[in-house]
């Protein structure tokens, strides 16, 4: 006897299904709608690249590249002799930013005008242990800006239409902190000062904060450990070592900030978990969501497209989490009405079904969401799955209504009735759609 094996979706991967991803669908549509109006373009890039793309962008010590890509294959291509070494590999891409700094370079989008300004949205894999608002496979919504200018405007824009978004999508109840982590002329002084200081109370750190005095010793300044909180609480700031460039990059940014009505905090420990960047660095946080309540990092990241093989180039953008952004939106009950549907076309008697049928298809071209149940239905029992099915209406034709060329459309919600011709049928449909948003 073979064994009936069920299948299930793989830790930290999820299904999601309806009613959630009409609200995921809303959610994607009013990013779409956002970014647009702000002068954005959507770029569609693969899920896997060659993992050296993401080891030398995200940089290679990085818990991302070094603990958490999905790596497979060996040798790119068979078909290509220079590209088949072996020992290279693919990954799922982590996160999107290297694959989008490929791509302008790959399609020497430095040659477009004005700054290049992107969005994109889909799955992200990172093999992190699963939790509450934590996935191997979780859904980003991105944007990037690369161009020749590194004007704080840019990043000030950037982060308005960020907040800009979280509140047309009822995302409230959320902070911005943002932080200046220098460049190459003023970080590596600082990342010196904060190495040797560090190594003075190394005996008193976690063994990951011991472990990143030597790799990266920016990264102790996110150790949530709360034995280590008050240590470094007491370490050098990056504030104070800023070089004069980023120093008044960072005030004017915020001026920037003040001037759009955008609130923030400053937060000297915000350091980001990524290589790549540079002076701007920012999260935003939001409510009821535990320890992983980041919905949103992003920074600057000059010279990452150089580090690519392109020529000279600014760039900033950020990522928004969007499993942890849905699941805020929907812990705070501040849900959208999303109109579902409207029709359920309860027909009754052989005779009525091609009525039936090009009724329901004339609504349908006018934009309103029908149910036509495939097989005849008692009437009562016809009602009943339209009420289950959360229809607005029931649209009644029998033999008197198609004797009588006219429909009878019963709402739902307190059973009111009205006969209606066809074309004042399709008026009323299309006027009650617009009023409902659907
Ligand atoms: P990130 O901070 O690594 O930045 O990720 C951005 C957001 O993705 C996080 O704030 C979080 O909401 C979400 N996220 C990350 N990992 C997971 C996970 N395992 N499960 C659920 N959600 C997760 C980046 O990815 C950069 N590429 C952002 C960026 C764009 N910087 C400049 N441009």
């Amino acid at each position: 006897m073979t064994e009936r094996k069920q299948f299930r979706a793989i830790k930290g991967t999820r299904d999601i299904l309806p009613p959630d991803s009409a609200l995921w669908n809303w959610f994607e549509q009013t990013a779409r709608d956002t970014f647009e109006r702000y002068g954005y373009h959507d770029i569609r890039t693969p899920v896997f690249e060659p993992t050296e793309l993401f080891a030398r962008s995200i940089g290679a010590d990085t818990d991302v590249v070094n603990k958490e890509m999905f790596t497979f294959g060996s040798g790119y291509d068979s078909d290509s002799m220079e590209e088949s070494a072996p020992g290279l590999t693919y990954s799922l891409r982590p996160e999107a930013t290297a694959s989008v700094v490929r791509a302008y370079i790959e399609h020497g989008m430095n040659t477009l005008p004005g700054d290049v300004k992107l969005y994109y949205m889909g799955p992200m894999f990172r093999r992190e242990r699963p939790q509450k608002g934590r996935y191997r496979q979780f859904y980003q919504i991105g944007a990037e800006v690369l161009g020749q200018s590194d004007a704080p405007a840019i990043d000030a824009e950037l982060i308005e239409m960020l907040l800009v978004f979280f509140w047309r999508a009822g995302l409230d109840r959320t902070t911005l902190y943002v932080n200046s982590i220098g460049d190459k002329n003023c970080r590596p002084q600082y990342v010196e000062l904060l190495r040797e200081k560090l190594l003075k109370v190394k005996d008193s750190l976690g063994a990951d904060s011991q472990r990143r005095i030597e790799t990266n010793p920016l990264r102790v300044l996110d150790s949530k450990l709360p034995e280590e909180q008050a240590i470094i609480e007491k370490l050098p700031r990056i504030s104070d070592h800023l070089c004069a460039e980023c120093r008044e990059h960072f005030t004017k940014l915020k001026e920037e900030l003040k001037l759009r009505g955008v609130a923030y905090e400053e937060n000297w420990r915000l350091v980001r978990g990524l290589d790549y960047y540079t002076r701007t660095t920012f999260e935003v946080t939001a409510a009821g969501l535990g320890s992983q309540n980041a919905v949103c990092g992003g920074g600057r990241y000059d010279g990452l497209v150089e580090l690519l093989g392109g020529p000279p180039t600014k760039g900033i953008g950020f990522a928004i989490g969007s499993d942890r952004a849905i699941l805020s939106i929907q812990e705070s009950k501040n849900l959208p009405h999303l109109p579902g549907l409207a029709v359920f076309v309860a027909w009754m008697g052989a005779k009525c079904y091609p009525a039936a049928v090009a009724i329901a298809r004339k609504l349908r071209d006018s934009g309103v969401s029908v149910e036509l149940p495939p097989e005849e239905m008692k009437f009562k029992k016809s009602l009943g799955l339209a009420d289950k099915l959360g229809a607005r209406y029931a649209l009644i034709i029998g033999e008197d209504e198609v004797a009588s060329e006219t429909y009878s459309l019963k709402r739902l919600s307190d059973g009111d009735q009205k006969k209606l011709n066809e074309n004042d049928l399709l008026e009323y449909l299309e006027s009650e759609r617009r009023g409902t948003g659907a």
